[in-house]
């Protein structure tokens, strides 16, 4: 990884901490738990998308911080809830006891629930007020019944299923691309940027959301539980249909080739310097976690 690639994740990673420890920092009984599931170590990679996609468009970080945050505490709801015992039934996130583990079944789907109403304060609170209505519409679909929602619903219905790949391929952009396309589209709207160029963020982050989690399904088979802070081999144990169970660890590593180029062409007809979006999307799909 370059040390500017370091660098660019580590100050993101620390600003969106602080956000989110200001956001969170009540000490009722119930944020403890709240709290377990976003100070674990999460990668934070949509928070630098965030503020990767203002850096690229000239918005100054600090009027993105609220759509880091809100997007974050989505993400962390939607891992609490995938890793439950009726979906993905998993014990280990972030290196750490799941939260239905360390704090029982009730708890995490409130804490899920909890987490994800936090997000549309963050918004509201931390957002100027002239955009929460367009960035509430677009958090919302893109994690909700039209967006993540049903990428989850499609994945559990899947389970012991053969997918087609297009059907493999929906199914991903819902469940990870929609979000991923958020933490582009959300900055975005703060600036004043051409159709083209709309869209050619927009074929940037649909791109990456993809490589994303295919990366996710390769590293499930090729990397062990410590490294990954979650169980290997999940998705096996699932019969989940994945890119490496349907394409094969080399067709689904090829697919990986053809979708980071994707994302990298859209970026070169874009004038602004998106030079830190383009790192974003070759850390993605050589991450190890
Ligand atoms: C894991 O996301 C779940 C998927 C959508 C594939 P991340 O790999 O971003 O998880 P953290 O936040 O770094 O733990
Ligand atoms: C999760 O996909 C997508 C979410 C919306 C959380 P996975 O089920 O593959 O994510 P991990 O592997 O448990 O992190
Ligand atoms: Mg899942
Ligand atoms: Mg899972
Ligand atoms: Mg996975």
């Amino acid at each position: 990884m370059s040390q500017s690639l370091t660098d660019f994740l580590r100050v993101a990673r620390d600003r969106v901490d602080s956000q989110l420890s200001e956001f969170l920092k009540n000490d009722l009984e119930f944020d403890e738990a709240m709290r377990y599931c976003v100070f674990n170590g999460g990668k934070r990679v949509r928070p630098a998308l965030v503020y990767a996609t203002a850096d690229a468009l000239a918005i100054d970080r600090q009027r993105v911080d609220g759509m880091a945050v809100a997007i974050e505490l989505i993400h962390a709801y939607s891992l609490v809830h995938d890793d439950l015992p009726a979906m993905d039934d998993d014990s280990l996130r972030r290196g750490k006891p799941t939260c239905h583990v360390a704090y029982g079944e009730a708890t995490a789907i409130l804490v899920g629930d909890a987490l994800q109403c936090s997000a549309f304060e963050a918004l509201a609170t931390l957002c100027e007020p002239d955009f929460v209505a367009p960035l509430t519409r677009a958090l919302a679909r893109a994690s909700g019944s039209r967006g993540m929602i049903l990428g989850q619903t499609l994945d559990i219905e899947a389970e012991g299923s053969l997918l087609h790949e297009d059907q493999l391929e929906r199914m991903h952009r819902l469940k990870t691309g929609a979000l991923i396309d958020a933490s582009v589209a959300m900055p975005a709207l703060l600036a004043c940027i051409t159709e083209h160029e709309t869209l050619a963020l927009t074929n940037y982050s649909r791109a990456l959301g993809l490589a994303f989690q295919i990366q996710d399904d390769i590293l499930d088979v090729i990397a062990d539980t410590d490294t990954l802070g979650k169980p290997s081999g999940s998705d096996e144990s699932k019969a989940k249909p994945t890119y490496t169970s349907i394409l094969g660890l080399e067709g689904a590593k090829q697919k990986l080739n053809t979708v980071h180029s994707e994302a990298v062409e859209a970026l070169s007809t874009i004038s602004h310097d998106t030079t830190m979006l383009e790192s974003l999307a070759n850390y993605i799909v050589d991450r190890i976690n």
